[in-house]
């Protein structure tokens, strides 16, 4: 579905856009990437970014081993640390039905983070069923189940350097 080739040249893309809008911020912007999908995805962006910027994992997970959304969404792992007064931008692979980052974004405002933004690798909103803003898109996709570059079926696939639609 995406090579390698044009998701290189949409992530140092959008490293150029988020470095320019926070351009003027005076602590580090703090990058939490949602275990696991978005570690390779959030990796790539980190090295793209041409300001300074810390890494935190949260871990949230709502699949199981399916293709389909269990519609619960549990906050396993939480960021260390106080974001209180911090700007944080939550990385992504991909927003299906929103539940993930809307239930973690309600988590992170608690916080009282100077500011929150969402940046997604990939947004499929065939499925959405809670509306989410997403500040930063790598690419809006169809109705397919995905794999590749951090995404997995089944803990699988995750090595795959582009993106792939499950057949
Ligand atoms: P949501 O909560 O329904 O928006 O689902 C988002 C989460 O489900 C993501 O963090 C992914 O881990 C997982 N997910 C959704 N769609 C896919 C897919 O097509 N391939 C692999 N994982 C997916
Ligand atoms: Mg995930």
């Amino acid at each position: 579905m995406i090579s390698s080739e044009r998701i290189s040249r949409r992530v140092r893309q959008l490293g150029r856009d988020i470095s320019e809008v926070y351009a003027n911020i005076d602590t580090p912007l703090v990058i939490v990437a949602i275990l696991k999908g978005a570690t390779v995805f959030a990796a790539d962006l980190l090295r793209s970014l041409s300001i300074p910027a810390e890494l935190e994992f949260v871990r949230a997970a709502s699949y199981g081993g399916g293709t389909n959304s269990s519609g619960r969404v549990k906050i396993a792992h939480m960021v260390e640390g106080a974001l209180e007064g911090r700007h944080v931008l939550l990385v992504e692979d991909i927003v299906d039905s929103g539940r993930t980052i809307d239930t973690i974004l309600k988590r992170f405002r608690r916080m009282k983070p100077a500011s929150l933004r969402v940046a997604a690798l990939l947004d499929r909103p065939a499925r959405r069923e809670i509306t989410v803003q997403i500040d930063f898109t790598g690419f809006v996709i169809p109705d397919r189940f995905v794999i590749g570059y951090g995404l997995d079926y089944a803990g699988l696939y995750r090595e795959l350097p582009g993106i792939y639609a499950l057949s």
